[in-house]
């Protein structure tokens, strides 16, 4: 089935998004991932693999943010006066970010953070948007800020969730750009091998890589660096 759908291979088609839309139509289509974010999965399963990492009073940052309603979520969840930053490339959604976080707008290929800034770097249904040749410079890129951990959250590639979204994805969503582009990261999306295989050419070999419910993946490196939390390596 996957073969005959042209998912046997991960897609290099673009994302409308990425590309540029109207400025309506990207407040609408981030209206949309913060709906599919709170409804369509993969909240817990990020807050699960952050968790362990964060102390209280701790630092977060996530990259290719949109408009930062994960992080924001992730600073209510852990609470303890997480310090949650965002990073995105596009300043209009920035300005969309919810207020409780600090929204950088920058390119993840040039993070404007000095090494180790931060204890955990995640980053959500952002990885897909890149090719296979770009994946271990980004990882890299993620790795550098990070003290503790990197926690990547994607799609998962295959057949359901992309029938489920021809079928239901023009239902659920306010805008075109958002049907169009879902459909095309999950073709962009990975399978566990890819991203586990990713984070091993990018030097993050200590990584686990979750499926969850539904059509989701986790993937949380630890950083050699630092002792685990609670094992004496306190803050
Ligand atoms: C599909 S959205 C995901 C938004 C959010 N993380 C979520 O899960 O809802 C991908 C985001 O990555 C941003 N992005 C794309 N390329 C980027 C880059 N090179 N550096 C930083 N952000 C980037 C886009 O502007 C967009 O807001």
């Amino acid at each position: 089935m996957s073969g005959l759908l042209g998912l046997g291979r991960r897609s290099v088609l673009p994302e409308l998004l990425d590309q540029g839309v109207t400025d309506e139509e990207a407040r609408r289509s981030l209206g949309d991932l913060r709906f599919a974010n709170r409804w369509l999965g993969g909240r817990r399963g990020l807050l699960a693999a952050v968790r362990p990492h964060l102390a209280p009073g701790g630092r977060l940052l996530d990259v290719g943010c949109g408009s930062a309603d994960l992080a924001a979520f992730l600073r209510r969840r852990l609470g303890g006066g997480v310090f949650a930053v965002g990073v995105d490339v596009k300043l209009r959604h920035a300005r969309e970010a919810a207020a409780d976080v600090r929204v950088v707008v920058a390119d993840v290929r040039a993070l404007p953070f000095p090494d180790r800034a931060f204890d955990v770097v995640t980053a959500s249904h952002f990885l897909h948007h890149f090719d296979a040749s770009e994946l271990t410079s980004v990882l890299r890129g993620l790795a550098r800020v990070a003290r503790r951990a990197v926690v990547v959250t994607d799609l998962r590639r295959a057949a359901v969730p992309l029938l489920f979204g021809h079928a239901f994805f023009p239902l659920l969503f306010a805008s075109p750009v958002s049907v169009a582009d879902g459909l095309v990261s999950i073709r962009r999306s990975f399978r566990p091998p890819e991203l586990r295989a990713a984070f091993a050419d990018a030097g993050l070999p200590d990584v686990r890589v979750r499926s969850l419910f539904p059509y989701r993946l986790v993937a949380a490196a630890t950083l050699q660096a630092v002792a685990p939390l609670g094992e004496g390596g306190g803050r």
